[in-house]
């Protein structure tokens, strides 16, 4: 059966090895490419209706409160019928150790009942954070399976420890 990749990432000013850099393309997003150059199948950018802002200091602000708030922005595009796939692939960035909040958006929102789910997320040394956690809470009815965490600044370098374990949740041999 197919497979979804979905994933939310921000390019623009982020914290990278200690400094703020300007990514021209967000880490999670190029995982998502490895990971869909791996096994395939079909990808969904999560996007909030109004874009987070490039500038670091502005982007901290805004998603500390959200998280605070505990508000769930609205989607530029609405989740896709997850009905053709079986597997779905969900990568975030940990942000304040946990989901964007766009993605508890798209969580809450998608048909997850029934799927299995496997989170893949980039970090600056946080891990999944409770990320993993949070996404069995709001998808109880799926399976979430066990997932992966890279560093951002080295994703590149993990490409094959991303590939592998993904081809191997999607039953892929070799
Ligand atoms: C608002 C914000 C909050 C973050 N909070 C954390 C955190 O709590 N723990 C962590 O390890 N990294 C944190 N990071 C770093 C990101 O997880 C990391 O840079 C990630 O690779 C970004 O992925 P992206 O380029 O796909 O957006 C944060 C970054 C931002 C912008």
């Amino acid at each position: 059966m197919a497979h979804l990749i979905v994933y939310f990432s921000h390019e623009g000013q982020n914290w990278v090895n200690g400094e703020v850099k300007d990514l021209p393309k967000g880490n999670t997003e190029r995982a998502a490419e490895i990971i869909r150059d791996a096994v395939g199948g079909d990808m969904f950018r999560v996007e909030a209706k109004e874009p987070y802002p490039a500038d670091y200091q502005a982007l901290i602000a805004r998603t500390k409160e959200e998280l605070d708030e505990g508000r769930r922005p609205p989607l530029r595009i609405a989740p896709p019928s997850l009905e053709p796939y079986d597997l779905i692939f969900v990568g975030y960035p940990n942000w304040w150790n946990t989901l964007p909040m766009p993605m508890v958006t798209f969580l809450t929102l998608a048909e997850t009942a029934g799927k299995r789910l496997a989170a893949f997320c980039t970090n600056e040394g946080g891990s999944m954070g409770m990320g993993e956690r949070e996404m069995r809470r709001f998808c109880p009815g799926a399976q979430v399976l066990e997932g992966l965490a890279v560093k951002g600044a080295e994703v590149e370098k993990e490409a094959a420890r991303l590939s592998a374990w993904a081809r191997k949740i999607a039953g892929i041999q070799g």
